[in-house]
């Protein structure tokens, strides 16, 4: 097959949800459609239980499964499509928005009794800075949930992003009776099911057919028939563009446990998820058609087994045929590397392959060449923009222990934050070690790993600390005397980029007020 025919059959994208709303019962029911897995409940949940949170054979054994259905690639009516599973725990809030960078589309998953809520909020905003594509799934109507208007209201609102219906509930909770599809106009009738049913679709050419009433009863088909003239009348017609531009998100409704308007969905998204397209690289555009292949790592995963310290490297292909054993250039490896052991993931097994394409996602076993961010090319250099780091909201200074393991306490730090665990931020004054993360179980994560792999103990002190903020200013006289000035709050990041530790919104506010050609930025890409 040729590298476009490849590259157009291929969608991948990201589920992502709060935690609970079901992202995990719909990937098993997408993967169920795909034929990738045979019966229901083979998918396991990635979330880490609240009561295993101090757990740390239950953690490993969590993060053993995270790691299996991070990536899920099956085939659908000609279509390969790449699923990424995203941590819904807020704590790895940080590995989801990494993940978001090396997917094409969304899909986001929403409970109909709770509505929109936290966690799916700041995944939109993520969304929404790189302008990706958003298909919705409200779920579990099989529930008393709200009214389906006012979750779109709110969905416009605290998403703030358009919405257009492509799926309308036939009721709901006890007497949900199905969904009308909107995008082709057919009737799907609800029949509690763990299996795929395709035999309940009814084909209705005309709403205003007397087959409605005896399919629905005459009370829900007159509703159907409102609801419908309104949202035909209210919502303008379906924009595949605005779709692909993120301006717009196509809403299907449905139950994921009892594989209902999951079909609708997945045979939309086949036909309106963009493919892969362009991707900006610090030097130039990148077209996914190119010859030449390109990608970048965006996730590395390592083995909890301390007597093999390889780790996993999830490699997005940008462009081109990657090939196994081929001599390929990374930004910053000196030689040339090469792959023998590449693995696709399966829904349930890994195997090794011998090339992919563009949109599909590589697993490449790693002795510590890569690091997140890197790029792979056949040759040139390449920096694929659109995997910063964010602020931390929690800070905390590492105490070493174990004056002894030093130098493996540095090792140890190093690797897990080039995995991307946390970030690292060594001060000016002192060379203090701090650790900033999105949550509090990252610390129990990093000093259980740097233990048990590295064999360093270390302790953690809380700091009051608000914000890290990357500074920069066109003016590198006025940036020095910053530095100089305020070097007691100055330090830097992994990569040695400077970085102000604000303790306090209003003190950064005067900061930023008394120094107005210093810029203060919140991620480390600007
Ligand atoms: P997550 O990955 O987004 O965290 O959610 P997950 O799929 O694990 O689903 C969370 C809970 O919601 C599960 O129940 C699941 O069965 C249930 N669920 C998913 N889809 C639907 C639906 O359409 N209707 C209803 N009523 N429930 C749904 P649980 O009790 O936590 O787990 P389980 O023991 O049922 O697996």
């Amino acid at each position: 097959m040729s590298l476009t025919k490849e590259i157009q059959r291929r969608k991948t994208f990201g589920i992502i949800s709060h935690p609970d709303a079901g992202k995990t019962t719909l990937t098993e029911k997408l993967l169920l459609f795909g034929g990738a897995i045979k019966t229901a409940g083979a998918v396991k949940s990635n979330k880490i239980d609240t009561h295993a949170k101090s757990d740390w054979m239950e953690i490993e054994k969590q993060r053993g499964i995270s790691v299996a259905t991070s990536v899920m690639g099956f085939e659908y009516k000609g279509t390969k499509i790449n699923l990424l599973d995203t941590p819904g725990h807020q704590d790895f809030a940080e590995d989801t928005y990494r993940t978001l960078t090396a997917v094409d589309s969304v899909i986001m998953v929403i409970d109909c009794v709770k509505g929109v809520e936290i966690q799916t909020e700041k995944l939109m905003e993520v969304c929404r800075m790189r302008k990706t594509p958003v298909i919705c799934f409200i779920n579990k109507l099989d529930r008393e949930g709200r009214d389906p208007y006012d979750l779109l209201d709110e969905v416009e609102e605290k998403l703030n992003i358009n919405v257009r219906p492509l799926s309308w509930p036939i009721s709901m909770g006890k007497t949900f009776k199905g969904v009308y599809n909107l995008y082709n106009r057919s009737l799907n009738l609800f029949r509690p099911s763990q299996r795929k049913l395709s035999d309940d679709i009814m084909e209705i050419e005309d709403l205003s057919d007397a087959k409605l009433e005896d399919l629905v009863g005459e009370h829900n088909a007159d509703q159907l028939r409102e609801d419908v003239e309104l949202i035909e009348g209210v919502y303008p017609d379906f924009d595949k563009e605005a779709y692909l531009n993120g301006e717009i998100a196509p809403v299907f409704f449905g139950s994921a446990v009892n594989n209902f308007g999951v079909q609708e969905m997945l045979d939309t998204f086949i036909d309106i998820a963009p493919s892969p397209k362009s991707r900006h690289a610090e030097e130039r555009e990148v077209a996914p058609d190119e010859n030449k292949f390109s990608g970048f790592v965006f996730k590395i995963h390592a083995n909890m087994d301390p007597n093999h310290r390889n780790r996993i490297a999830f490699l997005r292909i940008c462009s081109g045929r990657f090939e196994r054993n081929k001599p390929y250039k990374s930004m910053r490896a000196t030689k040339p590397l090469r792959f023998s052991n590449v693995t696709s993931f399966m829904a349930q097994d890994k195997e090794i392959i011998e090339e992919a394409f563009p949109g599909d996602i590589v697993g490449l076993y790693d002795t510590g060449n890569l690091k997140i961010g890197d790029s792979l090319s056949d040759g040139e250099n390449l920096t694929f923009k659109g995997i910063p780091s964010f602020s931390p909201e929690i800070f905390k200074e590492v105490i070493n222990k174990d004056a002894m393991k030093t130098k493996q306490l540095e090792k140890g730090l190093k690797q897990l934050m080039e995995e991307g665990v946390a970030q690292l931020f060594t001060f000016d004054i002192g060379s203090r070690k701090v650790i900033g993360t999105v949550g509090q179980l990252q610390f129990e994560v990093i000093q259980f790993r740097l233990k048990n792999e590295y064999n360093a103990t270390v302790e953690f002190a809380p700091m009051n600390l608000y914000k890290a903020c990357w500074i920069s200013s066109k003016d590198k006289k006025q940036l020095d005397e910053f530095v100089r000035s305020k070097n007691r709050h100055i330090a830097y990041d992994k990569e040695g980029k400077l970085v102000f530790m604000a303790e306090s919104r209003a003190w950064l506010q005067m900061v930023q007020d008394n120094y107005p050609e210093i810029e203060f930025h919140f991620t480390s890409e600007f």
